[in-house]
């Protein structure tokens, strides 16, 4: 079993953009927990494009339970729930978590744990998510226990998929299109909306005014790439079949990413 090492940065940044947003979060906040641009995920074709791809490569039915990793403030879990009978989703931030748990999803639950742990048997869940995750994890060595306890959790012929793992191999060419769609994006949307307000009480916001408090300063996360061979060895090792998948066509960046699926062998 490789060593757990945690990046402590992680929590903190996804707990300070947690901060920052009210209960029953609207889209342009979920957008900001998840670290996503709003800009684009402002199009409801890109948020169906990815339900559909990843309902499609797990072959999710409404009568499978439903593990996603890393939910964050639940906005995968508003598209995934009503495709799933149960849906469970995890996440290490326990801020991003309890607004997650006031998005009133009835078939959802919602708990605080770190993926590369997980507490739950072996096999008790039909299917398993983890979408956007991985890319903040500095190494395949980091990742690794996190696939492995998703492969343990799903049932026997259940399927386990880890989505828009941004590849390694074309990095150059995904730095050229982030620059290119951001200029098109401000052409046709206008500069980057600015983040939503930080909530705070109001005796913390008459203290900090008395007292002229700097602003605090805002933990910063890096995304990282990886190699697809590297999941293909995993799988092999575990002995269950892999399979690399394309991202949606309707996100910018479908080329420079890529899914794998993991099929636990009945
Ligand atoms: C970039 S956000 C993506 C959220 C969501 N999957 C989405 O696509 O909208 C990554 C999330 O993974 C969570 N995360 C990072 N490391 C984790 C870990 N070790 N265990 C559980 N959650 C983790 C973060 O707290 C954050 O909420």
């Amino acid at each position: 079993m490789p060593q757990v090492e945690m990046q402590s940065e992680i929590p903190l940044f996804f707990e300070d953009r947690a901060s920052h947003i009210s209960d029953n979060p609207d889209w342009r906040e979920l957008c900001w927990v998840s670290g996503r641009e709003p800009r684009l995920w402002m199009r409801p074709e890109m948020y169906q494009g990815l339900m559909r791809s990843v309902q499609q490569q797990l072959e999710l039915t409404t009568d499978h339970s439903l593990l996603e990793v890393g939910c964050a403030a639940g906005m995968l879990a508003k598209g995934f729930a009503p495709l799933c009978k149960q849906y469970v989703g995890l996440d290490i931030a326990p801020g991003a978590v309890a607004k997650a748990r006031t998005l009133g999803l009835p078939n959802a639950t919602f708990e605080v744990a770190n993926a590369q742990q997980m507490v739950y048997p072996d096999g008790a869940f039909d299917r398993a998510v983890c979408y956007d995750v991985l890319t903040n994890f500095d190494s395949f060595a980091k990742v690794e226990p996190i696939l492995r306890e998703m492969v343990r959790m799903v049932k026997p012929g259940g399927k386990a998929l880890v989505g828009s793992i941004p590849d390694e191999s074309c990095k150059e060419a995904f730095l050229k299109r982030a620059g290119e769609v951001s200029k098109e994006l401000d052409a046709k949307f206008g500069p980057l909306p600015p983040p939503p307000q930080k909530h705070r009480g109001p005796w913390k916001r008459l203290a900090s005014f008395f007292k002229k408090e700097p602003p605090a300063s805002t933990p910063e996360i890096v995304c990282y790439y990886f190699r697809k061979e590297d999941f293909l060895r995993l799988g092999q090792e575990l002995n269950v079949h892999v399979e690399i998948g394309a991202v949606h066509d309707e996100n910018p960046y479908a080329a420079y990413r890529f899914n794998v699926i993991y099929s636990q062998i009945r």
